[in-house]
């Protein structure tokens, strides 16, 4: 497996596996790669010949006071993951690669990505489409893949790649989870022990809106007050949003009558984690 900095060294790679007929599969990351991470790989893996998992820390998603500079980095432990799990390539540009001096272009996106984790991040899918689509361009895959974990993310990526015709088919990934319930992020390393334990009551009130989902819930005014009350007995745990909104729109919903997205963005101590479940919904509500 190769690790490639430059977005030409990169192409030309890719433009000899179209060549020769391969199918290229894509996995964006930003590095300190989990079994989150491991999980899109292989799947990567088992559907496409070749295999990119680009490895790049976006300056332009990440807000003023965000962690853009203590945001976690291990690239000898990342390409040994990825080598394991079969991919064929790490691109690995630097910040300097994939926006140079004069770097004036921005894809941005209305609607959608003003809710949940936009009204709180306002620039973070400006620079979220931007570097995917960028990578998009570079690397041209037919099929890319991205965690359910970040569903507006994923949502969001969706709705770009419709709306500016990319042929590319887009594939979401099931949240991975520790044992304790714990949805897997690199964002998990700044947890102290006692923050890791607090952690938990996102899962927990993911797994209680789930289980009144179904059992019969159809309100979801009542589906996160239930979810709320249960973050709030957390004293560590700190809501930035707990949301349920329409699968497609991101935006919010009053019943659970079509495919829903049930959110939740919480601090434990300085670490904003998310979490979240989908539903179906019934029309008949
Ligand atoms: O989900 C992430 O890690 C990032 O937002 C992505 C998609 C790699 C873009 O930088």
């Amino acid at each position: 497996m190769k690790i490639i900095e430059t977005v030409c060294a990169v192409r030309e790679q890719v433009k000899a596996w179209h060549k020769a007929g391969y199918r290229v599969g894509l996995v964006p990351t930003m590095g300190y790669l989990h079994e989150g991470h491991q999980s899109l790989i292989a799947r990567a893996c088992a559907e496409n010949d070749k295999v990119v998992v680009s490895v790049f820390v976006n300056p332009t998603q990440f807000g003023p006071n965000e962690d853009l500079g203590s945001y976690p980095r291990d690239l000898a432990r990342d390409a040994a993951l990825c080598e394991s799990t079969g991919a064929s390539i790490i691109f690995h540009p630097t910040p300097e690669e994939m926006y140079p001096s004069g770097y004036s272009t921005f894809v941005d996106m209305e609607g959608m990505t003003q809710t949940l984790c936009g009204k709180s991040r306002p620039t973070h899918f400006r620079g979220v489409c931007t570097v995917v689509s960028k990578l998009f361009h570079i690397v041209q895959p037919d099929t890319a893949y991205f965690g359910e974990k970040d569903a507006q993310q994923l949502a969001v990526i969706r709705r770009m790649v419709q709306d500016l015709n990319m042929d590319i088919t887009i594939v979401g990934c099931p949240i991975v989870r520790e044992p304790n319930g714990l949805a897997k992020s690199s964002r998990n390393t700044y947890l102290s022990e006692t923050e890791r334990q607090a952690a938990l009551v996102l899962s927990q009130s993911i797994f209680a809106g789930k289980a009144m989902v179904e059992a019969g819930e159809t309100d979801a005014g009542a589906l996160v007050d239930a979810m709320r009350h249960k973050i709030e007995a957390e004293p560590l745990a700190r809501i930035d949003y707990v949301q349920v909104v329409d699968q497609q729109t991101m935006q919010p919903i009053e019943k659970l009558d079509r495919p829903f997205l049930a959110a939740i963005a919480v601090y434990i101590g300085k670490t904003r984690l998310i979490d979240n479940f989908m539903g179906q919904g019934s029309a008949s509500q």
